[in-house]
C-alpha cells in the first residue's frame, strides 16, 4: 500500500529531502501528500514546492490561542486524509486531544535516545552528560512531549573532541537512514502503535536498531 504522507516541519527539511528523494529513487513506498509548516519561511517548504507539493504555512501567530492554531493545522490535515502524519523537525507544542484523536497515526523523530534527552538542546546535553553513546529515536506522538512508545533508533558514538555542531551532524546523518527504515516498516503494515508500546510483527517488542546497512534486522 503506497502510503499517504503528510509532513509537519518547521525549519531546514532535511528529514523532508530525505522522504521525497527516497520516494523519487523508488526505495520508498508512499507519496508525500503535503508539507505544513508553522513558519512561513521554513526550508522545508521551499524543499517541498522546488518536489512540485503541496506546501502550507499556518502560523500560531494568526490565531488567539494554541487551540485555534491546532484546529486550522489539524482541519487542514485531516481534509488531506494522510494515513501518516510525519513531524520531520515540526518544534511546536500540539494539543493533547489533538493528539489523542490521531494515536498511532502520528510519528516524530527526535535527536536523541529517548527516554534520554527529552526536549530542546539533546546534543549539548549529551556531551555535558558525558554519555559514550547518542542518536536518535522515532516514536509514535503522545501527550507527554516526546514521551510516546519508541519505534526505533539509530545509534552513534560520542568522540574526543566532540562539540554540539560535529554530534549532531553524526546523528542526523543516522536520522535520514533511521526515519526512511521506519517508514518502510510502517507502510508494510509491520509495526503499530499497542496500548502502550510497540508491536512488530504482531508482537510486543522493544524498539528496533537501524543496523550499519541502514535496515532493521
Ligand atoms: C532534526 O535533528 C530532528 O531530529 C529535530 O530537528 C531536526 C530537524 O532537522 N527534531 C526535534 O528536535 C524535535 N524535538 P531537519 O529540519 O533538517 O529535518
Amino acid at each position: 500500500m503506497t502510503l499517504r504522507l503528510a509532513v509537519l516541519a518547521s525549519g531546514r527539511g532535511s528529514n523532508l529531502q530525505a522522504i521525497l528523494d527516497a520516494i523519487a529513487a523508488g526505495t520508498l513506498d508512499a507519496e508525500v501528500i503535503g508539507v505544513w509548516s508553522d513558519r512561513k519561511d521554513a526550508q522545508a517548504l521551499v524543499r517541498a514546492r522546488d518536489a512540485g507539493m503541496q506546501a502550507h504555512a499556518i502560523r500560531p501567530r494568526d490565531f488567539v490561542d494554541r487551540a485555534a492554531h491546532d484546529a486550522a493545522l489539524f482541519g487542514a490535515l485531516d481534509a488531506a486524509g494522510p494515513d501518516l502524519i510525519v513531524c520531520a523537525g515540526y518544534m511546536r507544542l500540539i494539543g493533547a486531544d489533538v493528539l489523542a484523536a490521531r494515536a498511532g497515526r502520528m510519528i516524530n523523530i527526535h535527536p536523541s535516545l529517548l527516554p534520554d534527552f527529552k526536549g530542546l538542546h539533546t546534543h549539548q546535553r549529551a556531551l555535558d552528560a558525558g554519555v559514550p553513546e547518542h542518536g536518535a529515536s522515532v516514536h509514535y506522538v503522545t501527550a507527554e512531549l516526546d514521551g510516546g512508545p519508541v519505534i526505533a533508533q539509530a545509534r552513534v558514538p560520542v568522540l574526543p573532541g566532540d562539540d554540539a555542531a560535529t554530534l549532531s551532524a553524526r546523528v542526523l546523518g543516522r536520522e535520514h537512514p533511521l526515519l526512511l527504515e521506519t517508514l518502510r516498516w510502517i507502510a508494510a503494515g509491520r509495526v503499530a502503535l499497542h496500548e502502550a508500546g510497540i508491536h512488530v510483527d504482531g508482537r510486543a517488542s522493544g524498539p528496533l536498531q537501524l543496523a550499519a546497512t541502514d535496515r532493521f534486522p
